[in-house]
């Protein structure tokens, strides 16, 4: 992450927090101000995040988005932001916040490389059996729609992509559904995970 983009997450986070602790006593409109209040300026109000490295929700499963959810009050999946905030959000309140994302209508990205984006669809959609790389459309769909068990990958901002694979690669992700892709990243060039980031972001 860039200093600017560290910055605005530490400012951000801090008002975040401190419009959370009151949040309690919101009753119907609860749900609704916790994403504007908490939420929205970094994953923005319909789920689609506009800074590169925050992703976008709008769209993914709700079973996925609460299971990452939870995930990060766990610490099993780290992250510095989403491990103080995981927190700060009422249990049951998780569950309607990961359905109103998963509602929302997910925006897409343009290729800027296209020569990669083709690199990256001949692994996304075969796989390499030689070195034992599965195909990635095997587990998030061939369209990247995802499943309540693998995420949305369609979309999605490359350059989170790029991190969250190399989070993998690097072992930081110790949650259960990590495992697989643990093993995946670990089996692809820094070259090819851009690839792929490019192909999946455009789709
Ligand atoms: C200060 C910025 C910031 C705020 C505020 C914020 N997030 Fe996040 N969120 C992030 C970042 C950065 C990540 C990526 C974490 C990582 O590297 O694993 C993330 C990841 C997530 C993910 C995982 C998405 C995926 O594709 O795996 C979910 C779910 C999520 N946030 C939900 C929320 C919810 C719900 C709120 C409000 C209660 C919220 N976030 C507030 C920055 C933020
Ligand atoms: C065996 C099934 C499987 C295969 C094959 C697979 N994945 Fe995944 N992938 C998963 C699961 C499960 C997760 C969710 C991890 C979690 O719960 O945190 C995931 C998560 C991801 C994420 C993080 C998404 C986010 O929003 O944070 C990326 C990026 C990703 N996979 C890319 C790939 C790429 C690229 C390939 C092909 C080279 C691939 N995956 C192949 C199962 C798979």
């Amino acid at each position: 992450m860039s200093e600017s983009v560290k910055t605005f997450c530490r400012t951000t986070l801090m008002l975040g927090l401190l419009s959370g602790a009151s949040t309690m006593a919101l009753g119907a409109d609860k749900i609704p101000a916790i994403i504007e209040q908490v939420c929205a300026a970094c994953h923005g109000l319909d789920g689609n995040s506009v800074i590169p490295t925050i992703p976008k929700l709008a769209g993914r499963h709700p079973e996925y988005l609460l299971r990452e959810l939870r995930d990060f009050v766990a610490g099993t999946r780290k992250s510095d932001v989403m491990g103080a905030i995981g927190p700060t959000i009422d249990a049951g309140d998780m569950k309607d916040i990961a359905a109103y994302f998963a509602r929302q209508t997910p925006t897409s990205e343009k290729i800027t490389d296209a020569a990669a984006a083709a690199v990256g669809e001949k692994i996304f959609q075969d796989g390499n059996e030689e070195r034992g790389l599965p195909a990635c459309a095997g587990c998030h769909e061939p369209d990247g729609a995802g499943t309540k068990r693998f995420p949305r990958l369609a979309g999605q901002h490359r350059e989170y992509l790029v991190e969250q694979m190399m989070k993998f690669r690097n072992d930081v992700h110790t949650n259960p559904g990590a495992r697989f892709m643990r093993t995946v990243a670990k089996r692809l060039t820094e070259d090819e995970i851009r690839a792929v980031a490019e192909y999946m972001s455009a789709k």
